[in-house]
């Protein structure tokens, strides 16, 4: 059991009747409270992993700053925390700068992502005074140049497509060759010339992100020679990518291991002067949640399928990418000699499997199921599928636990329709 309660959120444990707890909130009142599928952050080890993120950053390299990648838990309390954490916030489109703004945020704190990004997105970088845009491509810098006021400069970063693989699922790779992200460096020169000469934007430095998922520290490290083949900045931002721990195989890098080689890297190739930020997401938010569901249904066969009230519309992690987690009956976390299940959705899809082969004791209808490390992306990739209701967002502290993201309504299925 312990093997399992280490996956729960930081502080999670079980009461006297064996009901999982999580930032010292039963499950089962959480469950009749808010309902369910519901998503629980346990919000001190949010905030414990925000403060060790920079505790160790700037104990390595003082000039330095860690920013919240918002994409992977994009939830105004989220980006609230991470604000009141000291933490800086990446945001990648227009939705997470204005939740980033209504989360309190300083606008000068804002590094702004994206491929893509419209004329929309770049006229709010003017409009709110957005720090630092991460420019892409010629194109960001067309509608940078456009959109600047007389008498003002722009800080951009140019990023760096590194020639990085790494050992992940291919569509979360960003820094390999070919990838729609960034420029390779031959390219990189030939823009980072263009806004060195341009009155309205100022050349701050480089960019680089490898991908997500990343379970090994060497990428990280490779990532930033190329960098320093392309000049001196005063800025270079390291990207994210750390991966989280969703199964009991898992073994991600710490937050100092990881560190350690990335700084490592960065001591030997970049100046010592240099302002440097990284960019987490996953790692930061993916073990400071669970979710819960109550099951539906379990029909035994050829395979014994566990249903639950929720799925692919609130966990597309693994339909994606064939993320692994694992779950357990809240109430009977020990499953040692427990019943083999599938756990499934309830979406019209077979691809809707929650975990594919795990054991749960006994499992009825009724029962509480919890599936731990849902904190990354899972509220980001919610959807509809089905005329799905997106979950809500419970954070849990101290015994307490508040809403701050409620169930969608059968209404708000409605709101958008104009006829
Ligand atoms: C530019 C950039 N920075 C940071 C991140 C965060 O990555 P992760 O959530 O894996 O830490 C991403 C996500 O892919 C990204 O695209």
């Amino acid at each position: 059991m312990d093997a399992l309660l280490s996956l729960f959120p930081p502080g999670s444990d079980v009461a006297e009747d064996r009901m999982l707890r999580v930032g010292g909130c039963r499950a089962d009142e959480l469950a009749s409270e808010f309902g369910t599928p519901v998503l629980v952050v346990a919000e001190q080890a949010l905030r414990a992993r925000a403060r060790e993120y920079a505790g160790e950053l700037a104990a390595r390299w003082p000039r330095s700053r860690v920013v919240f990648a918002s994409k992977a838990f994009p939830c105004t309390a989220v980006q609230r925390v991470m604000v009141e954490e000291g933490l800086g916030l990446d945001v990648a489109g227009g939705g997470e700068i204005v939740t980033a703004l209504a989360a309190g945020a300083d606008p000068a704190l804002l590094v702004l992502h994206g491929n893509a990004k419209s004329d929309e997105e770049i006229a709010m970088v003017s409009e709110h005074g957005i720090g630092l845009v991460v420019v892409d491509n010629s194109d960001d810098v067309d509608r940078l140049e456009a959109t600047v006021p007389d008498g003002r400069a722009q800080d951009v970063l140019v990023r760096v497509i590194p020639g990085v693989e790494a050992d992940t699922h291919a569509s979360v790779l960003t820094g390999h060759a070919g990838s729609k992200f960034g420029l390779e460096p031959a390219a990189a020169a030939d823009l980072i010339g263009r806004i060195e000469r341009s009155p309205r934007l100022r050349m701050q430095g480089l960019h680089v992100h490898v991908g997500s998922q990343i379970l090994d520290v060497e990428p990280f490290a490779r990532s930033v020679a190329p960098l320093a083949a392309l000049g001196e900045f005063p800025v270079y931002d390291l990207g994210g990518g750390l991966g989280a721990r969703y199964s009991y195989g898992d073994r991600p890098p710490s937050v100092a291991g990881y560190l350690d080689a990335l700084l490592g890297a960065a001591r030997e190739h970049l100046p010592a002067q240099a302002e440097l930020i990284i960019e987490p997401g996953r790692s930061m938010v993916a073990s400071a949640a669970a979710t819960l569901y109550r099951v539906v249904t379990v029909k035994r066969g050829q395979v014994t399928f566990v249903a639950v009230d929720g799925g692919m519309g609130d966990n597309l992690e693994v339909a994606l990418f064939g993320q692994r987690f694992e779950a357990a009956i809240a109430g009977r976390l020990d499953a040692a000699d427990g019943e083999l299940v599938m756990l499934v959705g309830r979406h019209c899809e077979s691809g809707d499997v929650l975990v594919d082969g795990v054991r749960l004791d006994a499992p009825r209808v009724g029962d509480l199921v919890a599936v731990p490390a849902t904190g990354g992306y899972c509220h980001t990739l919610a959807n509809n599928y089905n005329g799905n209701r997106r979950i809500p967002v419970v954070f849990a502290s101290g015994g307490a636990a508040r809403l701050v993201v409620r169930r969608e309504t059968w209404a708000d299925l409605l709101a958008r329709d104009v006829d």
